[in-house]
C-alpha cells in the first residue's frame, strides 16, 4: 500500500472539531484521500474518536473517557469548543465514523490511542471493530500507535491491515520493532527528523510519514528530504506543495 502525500489530521483540525464527523466530511470536501484520527474507548468499552483522556478540552466534560459510558459520551457537545456553528457535533463512534469513510469513500489511519494502561484492550477492540465493518472490497486501513503492545494486537486481530509505527523522535531500536511488527511505515514528529534518519528509514524499505505539519515551507523541505506523507490539521495549505486537490 502507498501512502498519500498528504492526510487529515484528527479530520481536518483546523477547519472543523477535531475527532468528528464534520471533520471527516470536511477532509472529503478538501478532496482528500485520506483522514487520521484518534481511537479511545469509552468506560464500557466502546471504541470513539476522542484524543485526550479527558473530556474536558472538547466537550467540557471533565472526567476521564475511561470512566464515562457511551450514552453518557455521546451526548456531550463536540464541536460548540470550536464553533458555534458545530454544536451539534457529537464524539462519534469508531463505527459511525467508519461508516462515513466507506459512503465518501475515504481511506483512513487509524490511531489507537489508549486511556493510561488499556493499550491491549484499546487495540484489540478497535481493529475488531474496523475488521468487522470493513468492507472486503476495499483496502484495510492503516493502524498507527506510540505503543508497541497495541501493534501487537493489531498485528494478532488483523495481520492484514497496514501498521505504522508512531513515535516522537526515532527510538534507538526502531528497525527490529518495525520489523518484528511487520509495519509499513514509520510515523514521526516532523520538528525532529534528519535527513540522515529519514534516507536510513527509506533504504530499510519503509515508508515515512510526519506530523503534524502545518506550513507549506516546511511541508516542501520534508518532501525534499524523502517524506512519503504528510498529516496536516491544514490540508488546504499544504494542496499545492504536496500536489493534492485543493478546496472546492
Ligand atoms: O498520528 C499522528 C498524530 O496524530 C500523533 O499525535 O497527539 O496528534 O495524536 P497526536
Ligand atoms: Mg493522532
Amino acid at each position: 500500500m502507498k501512502l498519500p502525500r498528504l492526510v487529515g489530521h484528527r479530520g481536518a483540525a483546523t477547519h472543523a472539531p477535531e475527532n468528528t464527523l464534520a471533520g471527516i466530511r470536511a477532509a472529503r470536501e478538501f478532496g482528500l484521500e485520506w483522514v487520521e484520527f484518534d481511537a479511545q474507548l469509552t468506560g464500557d468499552g466502546v471504541p470513539v474518536l476522542m484524543h485526550d483522556d479527558t473530556l474536558q478540552r472538547t466537550t467540557g466534560d471533565p472526567r476521564k473517557i475511561a470512566e464515562v459510558p457511551l450514552d453518557e459520551v455521546a451526548r456531550l457537545d463536540a464541536g460548540g469548543w470550536f464553533a458555534e456553528r458545530f454544536r451539534e457535533e457529537r464524539v462519534p463512534t469508531l463505527e459511525a465514523a467508519t461508516a462515513l469513510l466507506v459512503e465518501l469513500g475515504l481511506q483512513a489511519n487509524v490511531e489507537i490511542k489508549p486511556s493510561p494502561g488499556l493499550a491491549r484492550e484499546t487495540a484489540i477492540a478497535t481493529v475488531s471493530l474496523m475488521k468487522r465493518v470493513w468492507h472486503a472490497t476495499r483496502p484495510p486501513p492503516l493502524f498507527s500507535c506510540f505503543q508497541v503492545e497495541a501493534l501487537e494486537e493489531a498485528q494478532n486481530v488483523w495481520p492484514e491491515a497496514p501498521r505504522g509505527y508512531l513515535m516522537r523522535s526515532l527510538a534507538r531500536d526502531w528497525q527490529e520493532t518495525a520489523v518484528r511488527l511487520g509495519c509499513l511505515s514509520i510515523h514521526l514528529w516532523h520538528p525532529g527528523i534528519r535527513p540522515d534518519q529519514a534516507e536510513a528509514i527509506k533504504a530499510a524499505g519503509y515508508q515515512l510519514a510526519a506530523y503534524t505539519v502545518n506550513d507549506a515551507g516546511r511541508a516542501a523541505r520534508l518532501l525534499e528530504m524523502g517524506l512519503d506523507c504528510l498529516i496536516s490539521d491544514d490540508p488546504p495549505a499544504l494542496a499545492e506543495v504536496c500536489g493534492a486537490s485543493k478546496a472546492a
